[in-house]
């Protein structure tokens, strides 16, 4: 819908949200997280997940984080052991190959065993390990990692705090998490239609970051143009801070590991 150059700020305001809302995906609600989940597993084993790699060259979005990495917007290269969840068709993963510390350890988690299938072929590389798992219910110890990267994922939870929960727990204190997440604009509510997700509010977003420990450190963009214009989505890296409390429930939860 476009806006008449003589609308009123408060009627332009007002006129993004409702073709937003139009098209955001509104499935999720109403499924259960179980239902969900499973729904979004087979989304990814199909031809969707096939074609996402291809559909990650076509945004822009996989070569887009390689440029990140590369100048060290988020410098991969200060970590031991990183963790990439979500792996997807490696996108990001392969960008980490190339880029973090060669003795780093990089680990690909994902929820669909076929994604990581994909991104094994794709890549091609021997350093990364591959582990299918709930970014909710990792099977890594307390303190596992120096760093994390999600690229694109927290968007198929619900509730992002079960998840960066477990992030907070898997992360050694100071560790840093490179978060990527689709932002509530009309253009994340069209891949949130495509790929069955939600958006985030930056706002909120920080807010929930804040409450579970993982304060924010940068807010990142892609290329100055993406700053300026405000787009690209939500990139920030986040640390989780010296004295974060895990809950004892998340504590040794045991590093059930699933080989994929
Ligand atoms: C859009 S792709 C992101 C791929 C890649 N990270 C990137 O940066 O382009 C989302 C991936 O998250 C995975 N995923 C969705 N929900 C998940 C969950 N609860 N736990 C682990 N992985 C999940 C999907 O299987 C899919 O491979």
């Amino acid at each position: 819908m476009a806006t008449h150059p003589t609308d009123s700020p408060s009627k332009r305001r007002k006129r993004k949200p409702a073709l937003r809302k139009l098209v955001e995906f509104k499935g999720m609600s109403r499924l259960s997280l179980q239902q969900y989940r499973n729904d979004v597993k087979q989304l990814y084993d199909g031809p969707k997940g096939a074609v996402l790699a291809m559909a990650s060259l076509v945004s822009l979005h996989e070569p887009l984080m390689g440029l990140m990495l590369r100048e060290r917007k988020f410098d991969a290269t200060r970590f031991h052991k990183i963790l990439d969840v979500g792996s997807g068709a490696g996108q990001l993963l392969g960008h980490l190959i190339k880029t973090a510390n060669p003795s780093a350890d990089l680990i690909g988690c994902d929820l669909s065993h076929q994604m990581l299938r994909r991104a094994r072929t794709r890549l091609n590389s021997k350093r990364p390990a591959y582990v299918t798992a709930d970014l909710t219910q990792l099977p890594f110890d307390d303190n596992a990692f120096d760093c994390i990267t999600c690229g694109w994922v927290i968007e198929h939870l619900h509730d992002p705090r079960p998840g960066l929960r477990e992030f907070v727990r898997v992360l050694q204190p100071g560790g840093s998490i490179l978060l990527l997440a689709t932002e509530d604009t009309v253009a994340g509510a069209f891949t949130s239609r495509t790929w069955k997700c939600r958006t985030y509010n930056r706002r909120e977003l920080n807010r929930i970051c804040e409450e579970v420990g993982l304060p924010w450190r940068e807010q990142l963009y892609f290329t100055k143009l993406h700053r300026f214009l405000k787009m690209g989505g939500i990139l920030v890296e986040a640390t989780k801070q010296a004295d974060s409390n895990v809950p004892m429930e998340l504590e040794s939860r045991g590093a059930r590991r699933c080989q994929s």
